[in-house]
């Protein structure tokens, strides 16, 4: 017998959504004309939340600054809890917890309301005021959901590091921030092994002189030394904290969160979201892109340290009034089913996890899901990275039983929520086409003339209120970034095609980032992580595709005069980059070479670099200034395959 995935693949099967879904869905396919004023669908959305004073003017365009629902005032953790706490859902589960060596929390909206309240209390009374910038670096825990809570209820606004990050990266991102507080905790768990988070916080606090206060929760409660004057257990930090802190009210345009992302420099950038468009845009698409309705759980797998999970694992479910379930650890531990495990143990209604792991999951094999009763999921999401088909039909037929609409989201840290995506019960679906844009949203495919195309630049010609409003202290990169390509017209960094029916297929970044399982690294970043180790003279970093992480890293490097090359120096270099940046950073392959392929001007030539990585015939090498670099390369790099 045939595999039924391949079958389906080869008759290039549409998805329709089942009836029995379409009729109980939230959206209903009168939503995109219900936004053919896109302003005006925003705006009901906006209402659905709860103001303290009405806004004066729903949308000011200046491009390239957008300004929401002018005049707004509201409160993010008001919306989140308050609200929630004064009726029924004040004993609904907010928060359900699993921590990766099997113990769990549930946190009812109330629990969630006191454990945010008393940290919003004690920071207050720390002195941290409206503005004042907050890094926190924590493990997928129910306190990075306080921390941030409790944050927007004081008007701080957070900087979550992924806490898989290295002392460096966190410290660059704690010094531009110029954060005064650092939540993190003593470590994490991870994988059946322990992250030393305290101890790189430590490492990084030695030079972020702003940084007054470090507050430390005890996790793994390995031993960690305090530091007196500085540093202080959340337990104790909380104590004498009041049980209640009144919400700050937020104009909708103030600082709601940064957020630091790679992009196409060395440097990564602080991205600025605010408080009124953000949490509109978010509420809204998770409801209908999610189909949420009150009895789901609702599970997006990303870690808080990553847009993913702030939007979809905190504020969208939250302010939504849903049940958000957390995990903190990977997903084979103890074994390959953990996801499954979750799934059947809480009744998982909603999953939204990235193409990297359902592409694990399918080289893992059928019989771990297969062991486990996945028959309470419903609707199965996924982001981060384009899926293949052969994934996303294998979700569909393995994770879902055939039953569950699956909704491929694209979106960035930018854009703030999703902005082009199915919705289930309306979008008959594409395997591998991320569909149309969410009602009310203006995105487009466009030529290098800035000419509409059928294959080019994926650009959003209108603003969104989700919408970054710049670069922490660097308007110029932002002007010059998003920019700079065409005028008054948002450029994604992704290349796009649409096909007859209007479908967007999402081709990749068409700059230097690349994105590896899912997670953005700049090019830039990992060559000056390497020419940072005491014996690289040169290197040049590309992307090249893998099965697994959807694209690998591969470094060229060229070595100081004199240095002896190994496979040796080679792990000391992947391991320099991992201390440098953090383990997502790490290259698979290091390629030593005498000389890098060069234009005569000097420039590297990436694409001949890319055709070696990935075993293609070599392009045009004329422009070369030493045509033999690139045969000698390519003998190279074959032979250490
Ligand atoms: C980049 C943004 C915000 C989601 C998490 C990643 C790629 C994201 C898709 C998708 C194809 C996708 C794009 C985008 N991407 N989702 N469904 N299909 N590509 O956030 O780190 O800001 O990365 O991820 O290249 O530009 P991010």
């Amino acid at each position: 017998m045939a595999n039924p995935i391949e079958v389906l693949l080869k008759e290039k099967r549409t998805f329709k959504p089942p009836k029995a879904f379409a009729a109980h869905a939230v959206a209903q396919p009168r939503i995109y004309k219900d936004a053919t004023n896109p302003v005006r669908f925003w705006e009901k959305e906006a209402r659905a939340l709860d103001w303290f004073k009405p806004w004066r003017k729903a949308l000011e365009w200046k491009p390239p600054y957008a300004k929401w629902f002018v005049g707004g005032k509201l409160n993010v953790s008001y919306n989140c809890l308050d609200r929630h706490v004064a009726g029924p859902r004040r004993t609904k589960a907010a928060l359900i917890w699993e921590g990766e060596p099997g113990d769990t929390r549930t946190l009812t909206y109330w629990d969630l309301y006191r454990e945010v309240n008393r940290f919003a209390a004690a920071l207050r009374q720390q002195g941290v005021r409206k503005g004042a910038r907050v890094t926190i670096y924590l493990p997928m825990v129910p306190e990075a959901a306080i921390a941030m809570l409790a944050c927007t209820r004081i008007g701080a606004p957070h900087n979550v590091v992924f806490g898989g990050f290295s002392p460096d990266a966190l410290r660059e991102r704690i010094r531009d921030s110029e954060s005064t507080v650092l939540v993190t905790a003593d470590g994490g768990y991870r994988r059946g092994g322990v992250v030393p988070l305290k101890k790189n916080a430590d490492e990084a606090l030695l030079e972020c002189p702003t940084v007054k206060t470090v507050v430390v929760l005890k996790r793994t409660g390995q031993d960690v030394p305090m530091q007196r004057g500085r540093d202080v257990w959340w337990d104790e930090f909380v104590k004498e904290a009041a049980a209640y802190c009144k919400p700050e009210p937020m104009d909708a345009e103030d600082l709601l969160y940064l957020l630091y992302t790679s992009g196409s420099t060395g440097k990564p950038k602080g991205i600025i979201h605010t408080t009124g468009g953000y949490l509109t845009g978010v509420t809204a698409t998770t409801r209908y892109i999610f189909d949420l309705h009150e009895g789901d759980t609702f599970w997006c797998t990303a870690d808080v340290g990553w847009v993913t999970g702030h939007s979809y694992v905190v504020y969208g479910p939250l302010a939504n009034g849903a049940t958000s379930v957390m995990y903190e650890g990977t997903p084979d531990w103890p074994d390959k089913d953990r996801f499954w495990r979750i799934v059947e143990k809480h009744g998982v209604s909603i999953l939204y996890t990235a193409p990297t792991a359902i592409r694990t999951f399918m080289r893992w094999g059928e019989k771990y899901p297969e062991q486990c009763d996945l028959s309470s999921l419903r609707l199965l999401g996924s982001v981060g990275e384009p899926i293949n088909p052969e994934a996303w039909v294998w979700y569909w037929r393995v994770i879902g039983g055939g039953r569950c609409p699956v909704v491929d989201t694209w979106w960035q840290t930018e854009t703030g929520h999703i902005l082009i995506t199915p919705l289930p019960g309306v979008t008959v679906c594409k395997p591998g086409s991320a569909t149309k844009p969410f009602p009310g949203v203006d995105a487009a495919v466009l030529d290098d003339h800035g000419k509409p195309a059928k294959a080019g630049y994926l650009v959003l010609r209108q603003p969104w209120p989700g919408m970054l409003r710049g670069i922490w202290g660097d308007p110029e990169r932002y002007v010059k970034q998003y920019w700079s390509r065409y005028k008054d017209i948002y450029f994604t960094g992704d290349g796009a095609k649409l096909d007859e029916d209007g479908y967007f297929w999402l081709l990749g970044r068409v700059d230097d980032v690349i994105n590896v399982s899912g997670h953005r690294v700049s090019t830039m970043e990992v060559e000056s992580a390497l020419v940072d180790h005491p014996l690289v003279a040169e290197s040049a970093v590309i992307g090249r595709s893998h099965e697994i992480k959807g694209q690998a890293l591969a470094a060229f490097v060229t070595v100081k005069e004199g240095v002896a090359t190994s496979l040796e120096l080679g792990d000391e270099l992947k391991a320099h980059v991992v201390k440098k940046i953090g383990a997502l950073a790490r290259p698979d392959d290091i390629i030593f070479s005498a000389d890098l392929p060069k234009t005569r001007s000097g420039k590297i030539m990436r694409r001949l670099l890319r055709d070696i990585a990935e075993g293609r015939a070599l392009g045009d090498t004329t422009t070369l200034a030493d045509p033999a670099v690139v045969a000698s390369l390519k003998a190279k790099y074959e032979e250490q395959e």
